[in-house]
């Protein structure tokens, strides 16, 4: 692995190793010394989660981040290019975390710089260190991968973190079902590689009927941003509200999770069940970034 990009250049035995590192670091098993690297944090888009837990999991290996937050205060005001920006940045640091609101953008990066490269979003198009840290906290809370049975819920079309999910999760034979406003539904493209691997998913309109049959529950907020007219997103805004009353007979195992940030689709009477996970996704986000700069610069040993 050089760079990390979309979850499609990972292999099954690849994101396993991952999830094994992880757990290496997050139990202390192993300490891996990143004292020596600098690691820049490029966003053209905002992040708290995503910044913070990459910014912490290099401090916490011993190595130190430089962050560009937006565009306002650099060069890139001044007309300079995004492939001059990198490069120049390239030339002070050992990796390269980047998100922008365009999509192959990190790609783009990748082939631009000599250094690794790893995409924290790009547009609508994927987010795999999410996806990474959502299977990390899937393991950690059903211990395993495979054969589960998933709900994905939310913002579809625009949610890059379920389209990495989704990817990722097709090595590991889960049962989906997909609830989303009617304008907001899985991208073709996504549907067709579930058709090409054999996976069983349903487009579902009322999560209420299927939700005691989940292990799982992975919800996430309508884009905004991503819509052109804001007029349609008034129009999907609160479509879909999980709350307390919903869960009275889940699976015992069952686990809410969420990419956050969260504005309404998760009512916060559910944070204090025993069912819900996304704060502790988020702490899982630390261990999982750890486990990705230590595999790109090779410090793993
Ligand atoms: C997500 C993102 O940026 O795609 N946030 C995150 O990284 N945890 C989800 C979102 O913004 O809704």
């Amino acid at each position: 692995m050089k760079n990390l990009i979309s979850m499609r250049d990972l292999s099954k035995k690849e994101i396993l190793d991952l999830m094994k590192l992880a757990e290496k670091i997050e139990t202390g098993k192993l300490k891996p010394d990143m004292s020596d690297k600098l690691g820049a944090l490029i966003f053209y888009e905002p992040s708290t989660r995503t910044q913070f837990s990459f910014a912490t999991a290099m401090k916490r290996l011993g190595g130190q981040t430089v962050t560009m937050r937006g565009t306002g205060s650099t060069s890139v005001k001044k007309g300079e290019s995004f492939a001059d920006t990198l490069q120049t940045i390239a030339q002070y640091t050992d990796i390269i975390v980047i998100r922008t609101a365009v999509e192959g953008s990190a790609r783009y990066a990748s082939e631009v710089v000599d250094i690794p490269v790893v995409n924290a979003g790009d547009g609508a198009n994927q987010h795999p260190t999410q996806a990474l840290l959502d299977l990390y906290s899937i393991v950690k809370t059903q211990g395993t991968l495979e054969n589960l049975t998933i709900g994905v819920v939310g913002d579809l079309k625009f949610g890059r973190t379920v389209h990495s999910l989704v990817q990722a999760l097709s090595d590991f034979n889960p049962k989906l079902y997909f609830a989303s406003p009617s304008h907001l539904k899985m991208p073709p493209y996504i549907l067709d590689d579930l058709r090409e691997k054999n996976i069983e998913f349903e487009e579902i309109r009322d999560i209420e009927k299927i939700i005691d049959k989940l292990d799982l529950m992975y919800v996430t907020r309508i884009q905004k941003e991503r819509f052109t007219d804001p007029e349609d997103y008034e129009k999907v805004k609160g479509s879909y509200i999980i709350n307390k009353n919903m869960l009275k007979s889940v699976k015992s195992n069952f686990k809410v999770l969420h990419p956050l940030p969260r504005v309404d689709e998760i009512a916060t009477d559910v944070d204090d069940t025993p069912y819900a996970y996304y704060f502790q996704q988020a702490k899982n986000g630390v261990f999982m970034r750890q486990a990705i700069f230590t595999t790109l610069l090779g410090s793993a040993e």
